[in-house]
């Protein structure tokens, strides 16, 4: 944080009181309720340059040089999204169109966003890329994660990554998305592509990478070329995570156990072994249901993993083909209506959760030394995100301390 004592940042560093909070989610068990929420009620916060100094009821909070008055309303952590692949060009109007007259989906629509992908120019993906992580703020979303894989060629994911890079730290590198189109033809099948994707493709992408992930799915990669994928990038540095057990049952989430991934995504389809696996792991599953939704595809099981004891993520994976949605509220409705998850288990899941899949525990919280990334709702409780599906309740955000929306 080089900045924070810069005059030009002097408004960040005073310290500022919210007050007058009908309910804190804090996400620190040992404050507030005592639930995984860490619920205080009648509550005030007091943000200090960047981060939380200080969280409790509003009766004992400290001076402070500014104040905001909630006006009774619900503060949480802004949202992490861990999942999402927001550096393309064009959309998919067309396949979406044909899907809801009956079409399913499958992952060779990701060619036609490769091609729109690689004639952009950098301005091109920067200017869209700038536009959905707007619309994601508007939303609440303090933190996201982002992936290439709509290049497919050294140049072209190393520049995605690039990019991406600008605007945030925790970046995918995603060459293993799909074999690339122009290794289709390959005599030796995809080898030669994985060969790519594990060699030079690897070496121009991992400066600007913290993660890897493989789409490993009928289609896609198998479970072996998953494995040595992500152990090639695990070999440069790189941690790995992986779409997992999307479409259909696969070894990914096994795999994604056995190699320590921080995030197995997607698991719509997994057998008791898997959960079990996941289960004994320090894997998060990361459940994204707007691709289900917009997929009209069969919902992950939520609740089967919670009662395993499985730490689950909520996310919104939003690209251009599976999930065009930017709204973590609208994934969290979603969550409870259709996945079984109790209110307060699908905010945890889309705050705590992401950050667990990010393996950070700076954000995704608001306990003192966390991030002051926060937002306010046009509600009394977190509950009004699934309880009043699609309404834009997210009012005020705040992201390292300072006021964004
Ligand atoms: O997470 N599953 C693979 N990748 C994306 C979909 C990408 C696309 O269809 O463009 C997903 O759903
Ligand atoms: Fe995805």
């Amino acid at each position: 944080s080089p900045t924070t004592d810069s005059p030009a940042h002097s408004a960040s560093t005073a310290s500022t009181l919210i007050t007058n909070i009908a309910a804190l989610v804090t996400n620190d068990p040992s404050l507030g309720d005592g639930s995984p929420l860490g619920l205080i009620r009648d509550a005030a916060l007091v943000i200090d340059g960047q981060r939380v100094a200080w969280t409790g009821e509003r009766s004992k909070a400290p001076a402070t040089d500014n104040r905001v008055d909630a006006g009774g309303r619900a503060v949480l952590p802004g949202f992490v999204d861990s999942h999402s692949h927001l550096v393309f060009a064009g959309d998919r109007t067309a396949e979406f169109n044909a899907r809801m007259s009956g079409r399913p989906y499958s992952a060779g629509g990701i060619r036609t966003t490769v091609a729109a992908t690689r004639a952009a120019t950098d301005e091109e993906l920067e200017a869209n890329l700038t536009r959905y992580l707007r619309e994601a703020l508007r939303q609440g979303t303090t933190t996201f994660e982002t992936k290439s894989g709509y290049g497919l060629t050294v140049e072209d994911e190393a520049r995605a990554l690039r990019i991406a890079a600008r605007h945030t730290d925790e970046v995918t590198y995603l060459g293993a998305h799909i074999v690339s189109p122009d290794h289709a033809e390959d005599p030796a099948g995809p080898s030669e592509y994985v060969a790519l994707v594990t060699g030079e493709m690897l070496d121009a992408c991992a400066p600007y990478a913290r993660w890897i992930d493989v789409f490993c799915e009928k289609g896609a990669f198998d479970g072996d070329q998953a494995r040595a994928i992500l152990t090639a990038g695990k070999a440069r540095g790189l941690h790995p995570r992986i779409h997992a057990n999307q479409l259909s049952h696969g070894p990914g989430v096994q795999l994604a156990v056995e190699l320590d991934a921080a995030s197995a995504d997607h698991c719509t389809h997994l057998t008791d072994a898997d959960v079990d696996a996941l289960a004994h792991s320090r894997t998060v599953a990361t459940l994204l249901p707007g691709a289900e939704f917009s997929t009209r595809a069969e919902w992950p099981d939520a609740r089967r993993l919670l009662d395993a004891g499985v730490t689950v993520a909520l996310s919104t994976d939003c690209n251009p083909g599976s999930s065009f949605t930017s709204s973590v509220p609208f994934c969290v409705a979603l969550a409870v209506r259709d996945m079984r998850m109790t209110p307060d288990e699908a905010v945890w899941s889309a705050t705590a959760g992401g950050a667990r899949a990010l393996r950070r525990d700076d954000i995704g919280r608001l306990a003192p030394g966390a991030y002051a990334d926060l937002l306010l709702l046009d509600a009394p409780s977190h509950v009004h995100l699934a309880y009043r599906p699609g309404v834009p309740l997210v009012t005020g955000v705040w992201r390292r301390g300072v006021r964004e929306v």
